[in-house]
């Protein structure tokens, strides 16, 4: 999935991964569970998140390497917040070609800046499973508690307005031009990313039926 920050990446590829039976491979949920476990990966990555940058690619390649050679990756995966650069995707392909896999497709999601403005200012994050949720769009039943797991959430330290200005920049500068690059592999679906998450999920499916 490719789409800028807020976008629902994460949200919609909790329920497609679920449904297709296949995991969800997150980098920046990974990198998080570092961050809290307090190993050296988290410590490695820790301060280019808190201001919005990406993690060095040798720092990400190296880690997604070994997640995709787990044998519950056997089977297909999703890929949520990789790659994130060019570079990075010609070291997916190198990876991928390594294991005898291929992408199928890439699903774009399309969203405009003011409303992932809203979306991250306002979201909340579980810190046991991950599960975003939002003070406005999607409020937890009980304040301050996730409706997936029970676990507290919390406001992550880039979801700060000024941040989040900077992780736009970011992903015009570094990331949109993948979505060149995946058209002209011929493996893009863009789906506009607004409404409600259902309505999402539905495009979504219909998207990936359509391309597969
Ligand atoms: P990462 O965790 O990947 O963050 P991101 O790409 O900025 O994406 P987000 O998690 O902010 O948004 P999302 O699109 O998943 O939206 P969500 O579903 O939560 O990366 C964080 C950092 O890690 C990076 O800055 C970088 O430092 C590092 N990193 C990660 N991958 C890396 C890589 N490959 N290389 C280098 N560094 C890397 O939804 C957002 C909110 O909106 C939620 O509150 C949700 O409830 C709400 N929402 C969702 N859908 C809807 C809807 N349809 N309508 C209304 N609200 C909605
Ligand atoms: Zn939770």
């Amino acid at each position: 999935m490719v789409g800028p920050p807020g976008a629902g990446k994460g949200t919609q590829a909790q329920i497609l991964a679920s449904e297709l039976s296949i995991p969800k491979v997150s980098t920046g949920d990974i990198f998080r569970a570092n961050v809290s476990g307090g190993t050296e990966l988290g410590q490695q990555a820790k301060a280019y998140m808190d201001r919005g940058d990406l993690v060095p690619d040798e720092v990400t390649n190296a880690m997604v390497r070994d997640r995709l050679a787990q044998e519950d990756a056997r089977g297909g995966f999703l890929l949520d917040g990789f790659p994130r650069n060019v570079a990075q995707a010609e070291t997916l392909n190198k990876i991928l070609d390594d294991l005898g896999a291929r992408l199928d497709v890439v699903l774009e999601l399309r969203v405009d800046e003011e409303e992932v403005v809203k979306r991250l200012s306002g979201r909340r994050s579980c810190r046991n499973c991950g599960h975003a949720q939002h003070v406005v769009f999607d409020p937890p039943k009980t304040d301050g508690v996730c409706d997936s797991c029970g676990g507290e959430l919390f406001q992550r330290e880039d979801d700060k307005e000024e941040t989040i200005r900077h992780r736009l920049d970011v992903y015009r500068e570094q990331t949109a031009p993948l979505v060149q690059f995946y058209e002209s592999e011929g493996i893009l679906v863009t789906i506009a990313a607004v409404g409600d998450v259902k309505d999402v999920t539905a495009r979504a499916q219909a998207a990936l039926g359509r391309a597969s």
